[in-house]
């Protein structure tokens, strides 16, 4: 059911999305990319990534903008992401009673799920105003608003007191910056002494050859497609967490089972749909007959399909991890 979902979600695309200006938001991708990589300040093309792209993920996978492996192959995707959750607030010592922060927390779909079943007092820091306004109306459908509170802010100076949480995490975030050290400053900041931090995200894995065409065809362009710098390994997240008293306590890869992108892969049609060349003609085809709006075919190619697509590309050649888990402790 939950793969038809998904499948759906990419359906949805054609369907309900057909109507945007996907044309100006590859143009727009296309420069404040180029200044990103000059800078080194991905603030805006992340901004702009979201704003476009947050309803057309959200369709797709709900508030939870993150993938694991099941524990089974019978649990579904709704139960894996939950026991990614559990696993966050347990290594971030988070439960009733106790203050968490999310750290870019985009939709909120892991801190509404502490915030419901652990009872934890969450806040979340994020870039979009789609992305608070989604998630505090959540908190509010569900009666957790007095317990779930997201907040616009950059992660580099967050609107939050000096150690004023008891631990708390950040899931496909920390992907978003080129230098990590001001983010970690911040956390560091923001924790209580002895308090725990998780991080969970997507990163190079050593089998990664910056020296191999088909390696950097891949991760640059996921990269590009996210608008995010150069992927990090999980030593230079840990190395950048040091020098702010974070230091590292136990570090993983949930992949030791199942693969990160195991309900991608055994979603049915789904690994064929973005990866098939007759597809993406096509969908060129019905762009040339009016059919789909001008820029779809280029929008699909490479943020749509293209990125499902390399996501299945990296984690098979095991050049990319989207399961690595690191947990800091603030001396
Ligand atoms: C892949 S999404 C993950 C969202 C959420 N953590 C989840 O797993 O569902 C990445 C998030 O990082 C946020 N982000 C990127 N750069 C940020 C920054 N400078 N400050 C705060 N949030 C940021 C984006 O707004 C986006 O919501």
């Amino acid at each position: 059911m939950e793969r038809l979902q998904m499948l759906g979600g990419y359906a949805s695309l054609f369907r309900d999305f057909r109507h945007e200006d996907f044309a100006g938001f590859v143009e727009r991708h296309d420069r404040l990319y180029a200044d990103a990589r000059r800078t080194g300040d991905y603030t805006a093309v992340t901004r702009a990534y979201y704003a476009f792209m947050g309803r057309i993920i959200s369709v797709a996978y709900g508030a939870d903008c993150h993938f694991c492996p099941p524990e089974h192959p019978e649990q579904s995707r709704v139960e894996a992401t939950r026991a990614l959750h559990d696993r966050l607030a347990l290594h971030a010592s988070l439960g009733r009673e106790t203050h968490g922060l999310d750290v870019g927390s985009g939709a909120g779909g892991a801190m509404l799920d502490l915030a419901a079943r652990r009872g934890v007092q969450m806040t979340g820091i994020t870039l979009v105003d789609d992305e608070v306004a989604q998630c505090n109306e959540a908190a509010k459908r569900l009666g957790l608003e007095h317990r779930c509170r997201a907040i616009v802010g950059d992660a580099r100076s967050m609107p939050v007191d000096d150690g004023s949480f008891d631990g708390g995490y950040a899931v496909y975030a920390l992907k978003y910056f080129d230098r990590l050290e001001p983010v970690f400053a911040e956390i560091a900041r923001a924790l209580r002494p002895g308090a725990r931090f998780v991080v969970y995200d997507i990163v190079k894995t050593n089998r990664f050859d910056g020296e191999n065409p088909a390696h950097t065809r891949v991760v640059s362009g996921f990269e590009y497609a996210c608008g995010m710098p150069d992927l990090h390994t999980v030593e230079q997240i840990a190395d950048a967490a040091k020098p702010h008293g974070l230091v590292e306590r136990a570090r993983a890869d949930l992949s030791e089972h199942y693969p990160w992108y195991y309900f991608f892969e055994t979603t049915p049609l789904l690994p064929w749909l973005v990866g098939s060349p007759t597809v993406r003609r096509m969908v060129r085809g019905l762009e040339r007959l009016r059919l789909l709006p001008t820029g779809f075919a280029e929008f699909n190619d490479t943020f749509a399909s293209g990125t499902v697509h390399a996501l299945l590309e990296g984690g098979r050649a095991g050049i990319i991890s989207g399961s690595a888990m690191l947990v800091l402790e603030k001396r």
